[in-house]
C-alpha cells in the first residue's frame, strides 16, 4: 500500500462544509469567498485579453506589465520600491506562493514556527519539505502572540516563521509592538519570515497594517505573499504574487517554474490593465467594515433579551467573524457546525480545524464577504437555532 506523505491530512474543511451547504441548500458563510459580482470592467478585460491573443504561456515570473503594476501599487501604498524584474513573481493564487516559499527555504529537519490556530495550507507545505512544524499557541481568547513561548522555542534548527496578519481564522491584527518583536526575533536569529498578507487591505477601525514590505531590513529575510483574489473579489481567478529580495526570489522561482511554470495569461493581462487604469486598490476597509458591522448588529440583536447567546469576538481585519457558542451547546465545534448546516441551513467553519490538535474552544468562523441579503438570511437561520435551543 502507498505510504501517505500526509497521513494526517484529509479533505480540507472548506470543501467539506461547502459541499454540505450545497447538499442542504444552506446559506454558505463557511468558505471565504464573496458572493457579490466582480467589477464588469474586469470581466471585459479578460475577454479582451483573450480576444487579442493572449492565450499562450505567460512568462515564468509573470506578465511584465502586471509585475510593473504591482511595483507601482506597492510604492503608492507602502512607499517602497520593489524591483518587478528581480523581486516580484506572479503565482497561481497565494496558495502556490506559500508552497513555493516554504519549499525554497525549508530543508529536512528544519523547524518552522507556525501559530495555533493557523491557515491550513502552511503545515502540509512544511511537512512535504521534510520540515518540522512547531506550533506556538496564540493566547486565548485574544489570539495574540505568546512572546515567551516564541523565544523559548527557537533553537539552532529553527529556520522560518510563518506569520499572517490580518489573520485567518481569528480576525486578529498584528500590533506595531508585535511587529517589532517579530522583526527582532527574525533578525537576531538569522531566520526567514514568510508573511502571508492576503488580507492587507481588509483592516478596520483605523488600524494600520504593518507590512513587511515597508521594513527594508526585515524584507531582506522575507517572502511577502498577497492575492488578487481577496483584493478584487475574484478568488476563482487564483492570481497571487510573492515579493522577496533577489536572492530569495531566485530560489523561489526555481520551485515555481516546476510547480506551475506560469499563471493564466488572460487574467494577468486583465489585472495589469485594471491596475494601470485605476492606479489604486478599492476601498476595502469601508466596504467590509460596513458588512462586518451589519453582521455583528444582526447577531447582537438575536441575543436581545436572552441570558445566553452567540458571543462575538473582536474582528480587526479579514472578512471573518468568530462566534463563541459555548453558552448554547456542549457539542464539539465540528459536530455543531455540521448540525447548524444540516438542521438550520447555515454553514460556517469550526475553528478547531485550524489547530494542530483540533483544540475545541467552541468557536465558529463566519465569512461576511456576502450580500446584505445573504447576511440577513444567515441571521435568520441563527435565530431559528436560538428559538429551538
Ligand atoms: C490566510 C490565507 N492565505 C492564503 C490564502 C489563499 O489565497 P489564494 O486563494 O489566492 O490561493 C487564503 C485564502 O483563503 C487565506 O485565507
Amino acid at each position: 500500500m502507498l505510504r501517505s506523505k500526509l497521513p494526517d491530512t484529509g479533505t480540507t474543511i472548506f470543501s467539506v462544509m461547502s459541499a454540505l451547504a450545497a447538499e442542504h441548500n444552506s446559506v454558505n458563510l463557511s468558505q471565504g469567498f464573496p458572493d457579490f459580482p466582480v467589477d464588469p470592467v474586469l470581466t471585459e478585460l479578460v475577454y479582451k485579453a483573450s480576444k487579442e491573443g493572449h492565450n499562450q504561456y505567460a512568462p515564468m515570473a509573470g506578465v511584465n506589465s502586471l509585475r510593473d503594476g504591482i511595483s507601482e501599487l506597492v510604492n503608492k501604498i507602502y512607499g517602497v520600491r520593489k524591483d518587478p524584474e528581480k523581486e516580484i513573481t506572479i503565482t497561481s493564487g497565494a496558495t502556490e506562493a506559500l508552497f513555493a516559499a516554504v519549499s525554497a527555504v525549508v530543508d529536512r529537519g528544519d523547524e518552522v514556527i507556525l501559530f495555533d490556530p493557523s491557515y491550513d495550507s502552511y503545515e502540509p507545505a512544511v511537512l512535504l519539505s521534510g520540515g518540522i512544524p512547531v506550533r506556538i499557541p496564540l493566547t486565548f481568547p485574544e489570539y495574540g502572540l505568546d512572546r515567551e513561548k516564541i523565544i523559548s522555542s527557537i533553537n539552532s534548527k529553527t529556520r522560518l516563521i510563518i506569520l499572517n496578519s490580518p489573520n485567518n481564522p481569528t480576525g486578529a491584527v498584528l500590533s506595531g509592538d508585535d511587529f517589532k518583536f517579530i522583526r527582532k526575533v527574525i533578525l537576531e536569529n538569522d531566520l526567514y519570515l514568510l508573511s502571508d498578507e492576503v488580507y492587507e487591505h481588509i483592516i478596520f477601525d483605523g488600524m494600520k497594517h504593518y507590512s513587511v514590505l515597508s521594513d527594508d531590513e526585515l524584507f531582506r529575510r522575507s517572502f511577502v505573499v498577497s492575492s488578487f483574489g481577496k483584493t478584487f473579489h475574484i478568488t476563482g481567478w487564483k492570481v497571487g504574487y510573492c515579493i522577496a529580495p533577489e536572492e530569495l526570489t531566485t530560489e523561489f522561482r526555481k520551485i515555481h517554474q516546476f510547480l506551475t511554470f506560469s499563471t493564466s495569461t488572460p487574467f494577468q493581462y486583465a489585472l495589469s490593465e485594471y491596475i494601470r487604469e485605476s492606479k489604486r486598490v478599492p476601498d476595502l476597509k469601508g466596504f467590509y467594515e460596513k458588512r462586518r458591522d451589519y453582521f455583528r448588529v444582526l447577531v447582537e440583536s438575536l441575543g436581545a433579551g436572552r441570558e445566553n447567546g452567540f458571543k462575538l469576538f473582536p474582528c480587526g481585519g479579514t472578512y471573518f467573524q468568530l462566534l463563541d457558542y459555548s453558552a448554547l451547546s456542549d457539542e464539539n465545534d465540528l459536530v455543531f457546525a455540521k448540525r447548524l448546516t444540516v438542521e438550520f441551513g447555515i454553514a460556517s467553519i469550526p475553528v478547531s480545524v485550524f489547530y494542530k490538535n483540533n483544540t475545541d474552544n467552541k468557536v465558529l468562523r463566519f465569512c461576511f464577504a456576502k450580500e446584505y441579503s445573504t447576511l440577513d438570511k444567515a441571521a435568520e437561520c441563527l435565530g431559528n437555532f436560538l428559538r429551538n435551543s
